[in-house]
């Protein structure tokens, strides 16, 4: 009893006074039960017990570690909000391409007028992806109610933010050239043209809060560059992405093709207040 109580006061420290005066009112006291030591087969049967548990949690554990090895469990705590396309982020690592002399993409106009293959690529990132068809279930998760489709009777529209985004930027990028691309011919929804500095300044903006939004964190770095005889940063650098195809494949298959907007139809998810 002495002994155990010496551990005690010595791993406490600063408690040691009142740890004391604890033990002394323990010593004196006569009710502490004592028990018996375990007779032999008691021990055995025991020891048979906690090595059956023991072999019983290890084979568990094992089983449980190849488990999680092949189905890592998804720890991705970027979407705080629901979005029914949450299965189709997936993350990989893509080298940029600098923009310059030859490292140039596809959606680069090269110095010159752009051609129709430029329009072509820029089409293929969002056209007729703007508006997706979601089924009910979904529509009742989102953060912000939406509207139900006209005559589809249990679909609702909404819209992943990235396409709109996309649309913004190539009416930038066709805002620079007038040689190709006339203001008139580039009319929205709501009679204005999406090449007046009033729907492009929402286009910059748009494009800023989501850029701060995201804040990519994937780290550029400096390389001494012999021509100009300095340090440069580089431009192709390596960044975490989200598989652009696999997001484009989720709105590709719920294309939101015609439909009318000027017609109003009753919720019901407006009506249940949920599902
Ligand atoms: C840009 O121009 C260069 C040289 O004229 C050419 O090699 C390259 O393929 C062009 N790139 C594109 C995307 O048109
Ligand atoms: C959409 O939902 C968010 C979160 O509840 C809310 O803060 C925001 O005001 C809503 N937007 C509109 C336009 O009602």
């Amino acid at each position: 009893m002495s002994n155990r109580s010496g551990s005690f006061e010595a791993s406490i420290g600063d408690d040691k006074e009142r740890l004391l005066y604890y033990n002394d009112s323990i010593s004196s006291s006569s009710t502490i039960p004592t028990y018996p030591p375990p007779t032999p087969r008691r021990a055995s049967r025991s020891i048979f017990t906690l090595l059956s548990l023991s072999l019983t949690t290890n084979i568990f554990l094992a089983f449980l570690s190849i488990y999680l090895l092949r189905h890592p469990i998804e720890t991705d705590k970027s979407q705080i909000l629901y979005t029914p396309a949450r299965d189709a982020v997936e993350y990989h690592a893509i080298t940029f391409t600098s923009g310059y002399l030859d490292d140039k993409s596809p959606y680069q106009s090269n110095g010159t007028v752009p051609d129709d293959a430029q329009d072509a690529a820029w089409r293929d990132l969002y056209h007729e992806l703007i508006y997706s068809r979601i089924p009910r279930h979904q529509a009742a998760q989102l953060t912000n109610r939406t509207v139900p489709i006209p005559g589809d009777e249990g679909y609702y529209i909404a819209g992943l933010d990235v396409f709109h985004q996309l649309h913004c930027l190539d009416n930038i990028r066709k805002s620079q050239w007038p040689q190709r691309y006339s203001p008139s011919e580039h009319m929205g929804g709501q009679g204005m043209s999406l090449l007046s500095a009033k729907h492009l300044d929402h286009c910059i903006d748009q494009i800023r809060q989501s850029l701060m939004c995201a804040a990519d964190v994937s780290t550029g770095w400096l390389e001494w560059n012999e021509r100009f005889q300095k340090n440069l940063a580089v431009m192709s650098t390596t960044h975490s992405c989200r598989r652009f195809e696999k997001v484009r494949e989720w709105a590709r298959e719920r294309k939101l093709r015609v439909w009318d907007a000027s017609v109003r139809v009753e919720d019901p998810l407006e009506r249940d207040g949920g599902m």
